[in-house]
C-alpha cells in the first residue's frame, strides 16, 4: 500500500513504471543472464581521455562563465557553434535564434508536448514507435495513433488515408512523430519519397511533424539516404530534435530543437520553469568539442565498431532463428526488431523462460505499438553486448523460440 496516493495528482496516480525499467533492474541482479534488454551505447566508445581534458580547460579558462546561471535558451555561442555542426552534417540551415538547447531530448520532447498537446489531441506515430515518446504524449493526456511500418519506415499512404479518416471523424490532429533514420525500435528507414510524401501529407492538411533524429550520424551502409526531413520543409511545419547521446556520450544530457521561432519561444518560455537551463557547464564543453574534429573521427570510428556487432546479430539470427520471423536489418542505431510469426508466440510471457531456463533477455516489443498488437515481437539491443555474446545469447533465444512456442 503507498502511504502517500492521497496526495498524488492525477499524472501521478496514472503513470506506471516502465516495463523495461523493472526488467533491466531483474537483469542486474542476474549475472549469468546475457542481455538483449538494454539501449546503452558501448562505453567502450566514449572519448573518455578527450573528454577529461576539454572538461579541464573549460572549467579553468572559462570557470566563471561555465559554472554560473545562462540562457534559458541555450548559450549563445554555442547556438551558433551548434547550427554551423548541423548545416555541415544534416544539410538545413537553422537561424541560431530558432535553436533550442535542452537536457537531453527527451525533454524537448516533453517541452514540445507541454506546448501543444491537450488532453484528447491525435499524435500520429509509427507503429512501433519510441517507448519514451509515446510515454511523454500519454502523460500530456494525448490519444495516440499508430501507423504501420515496412522496411521503409511509417507506410505514407496508410498515414494519409489515417489523417484522411481521423480529420473526417473531427479529431484535432496536433503533430505526426517519426524517427525517419534507423528508427528505434523497428531499426527502419523512410525512403526520399516517402518523406517527401509525409511532407505533402501535413501541407494538405496543416499538420506539424515532429523529426526525431538520434540515429542519423553514423549509418553502416553505402547510399543510405538520410536526408533529414526539416531539409525538405517548405512550409515551416517541421520541428526538428536531436541530440548528442549517440554520438558522445548519454550523461553529458544535451540535445536541441530546430523549430520555427513562435514555437521555438514557447518551448523557452516553458523551459525556464523546468530547469531554468540546461547545465552550462556541458553547453561549453559540447561547443569547444564542436570545434574540433573530434566528433566526426568519433562518428566515423562509431560506424565500423556498431556495424560488426550488427552483423554478428543479424547472421546469428539467420542462423538460429526459425523462418517464422520478419524483421529488418537496420542500417544504424542499436536494435534489431523482430516479429515472431508463429501462433500463440507471446514475448512478454517468454520473458520469464527467456531469463531463467535459457538465460537470455530482450525487452518484449508489445509496449512499443500504440495499438496494443506486437505481442509476438522482441527488442534486441547488439550495441553492449560484446561480440561473443551476442551470438551465445541468439542462439540461446533462437532454440527458445523453436522449441517453447
Ligand atoms: C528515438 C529517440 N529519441 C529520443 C531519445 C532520448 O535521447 P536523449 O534524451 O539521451 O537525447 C532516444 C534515446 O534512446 C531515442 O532513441
Amino acid at each position: 500500500m503507498d502511504t502517500y496516493e492521497k496526495y498524488y495528482s492525477t499524472i501521478a496516480k496514472s503513470i506506471k513504471a516502465s516495463e523495461i525499467r523493472e526488467l533491466l533492474a531483474i537483469i542486474r541482479a542476474k549475472k549469468d543472464v546475457i542481455s538483449f534488454a538494454g539501449g546503452l551505447p558501448d562505453p567502450k566508445t566514449f572519448p573518455k581521455k578527450e573528454l577529461a581534458e576539454i572538461a579541464q580547460r573549460i572549467i579553468l579558462e572559462y570557470g566563471d562563465l561555465s559554472l554560473q546561471y545562462s540562457e534559458t535558451k541555450g548559450i549563445r555561442k554555442v547556438r551558433v557553434t551548434l547550427t554551423s555542426f548541423i548545416k555541415d552534417v544534416r544539410g538545413f540551415s537553422v537561424d541560431p535564434e530558432n535553436l533550442l538547447i535542452t537536457t537531453g531530448s527527451q525533454q524537448a520532447l516533453d517541452l514540445i508536448s507541454r506546448s501543444l498537446l491537450d488532453p484528447g489531441d491525435v499524435v500520429i506515430t509509427e507503429n512501433p514507435s519510441y517507448l519514451a515518446a509515446l510515454g511523454v504524449f500519454r502523460m500530456r493526456g494525448a490519444n495516440i495513433v499508430g501507423v504501420k511500418i515496412d522496411e521503409h519506415g511509417i507506410k505514407t499512404d496508410l498515414l494519409e488515408e489515417t489523417v484522411k479518416r481521423l480529420v473526417s471523424e473531427g479529431k484535432k490532429i496536433k503533430f505526426i512523430y517519426v524517427i525517419p533514420v534507423a528508427q528505434n525500435p523497428a531499426g527502419t528507414t523512410m525512403t526520399l519519397e516517402r518523406k517527401k510524401h509525409l511532407i505533402e501529407i501535413a501541407n494538405r492538411y496543416d499538420l506539424l511533424v515532429l523529426e526525431d533524429d538520434p540515429y542519423s550520424y553514423f549509418i553502416y551502409e553505402e547510399g543510405v539516404d538520410a536526408t533529414a526531413i526539416k531539409a525538405l520543409d517548405t512550409e515551416d511545419r517541421v520541428i526538428y530534435i536531436s541530440t548528442i547521446s549517440k554520438i558522445l556520450a548519454p550523461g553529458i544530457r544535451i540535445g536541441w530543437i530546430a523549430s520555427p521561432s513562435q514555437l521555438t519561444r514557447k518551448f523557452e518560455l516553458i523551459k525556464q520553469y523546468l530547469d531554468l537551463h540546461t547545465p552550462t557547464l556541458n553547453q561549453y564543453i559540447l561547443a569547444e568539442i564542436l570545434k574540433t574534429s573530434l566528433v566526426k573521427e568519433h562518428v566515423k570510428r562509431l560506424a565500423p565498431y556498431y556495424k560488426v556487432k550488427r552483423d554478428i546479430m543479424v547472421e546469428s539470427i539467420e542462423e538460429y532463428f526459425p523462418d517464422e520471423i520478419w524483421y529488418t536489418k537496420p542500417v544504424g542505431g542499436l536494435f534489431v526488431f523482430v516479429y515472431v510469426n508463429k501462433p500463440g508466440f507471446n514475448a512478454s510471457a517468454m520473458v520469464s523462460v527467456a531469463l531463467d531456463k535459457y538465460k537470455v533477455a530482450y525487452v518484449p516489443g508489445k509496449s512499443f505499438h500504440p495499438d496494443g498488437s506486437g505481442a509476438n515481437s522482441m527488442r534486441l539491443n547488439f550495441s553492449y553486448p560484446t561480440l561473443e555474446l551476442i551470438e551465445e545469447g541468439i542462439k540461446r533465444l533462437g532454440e527458445m523460440i523453436k522449441t517453447e512456442a
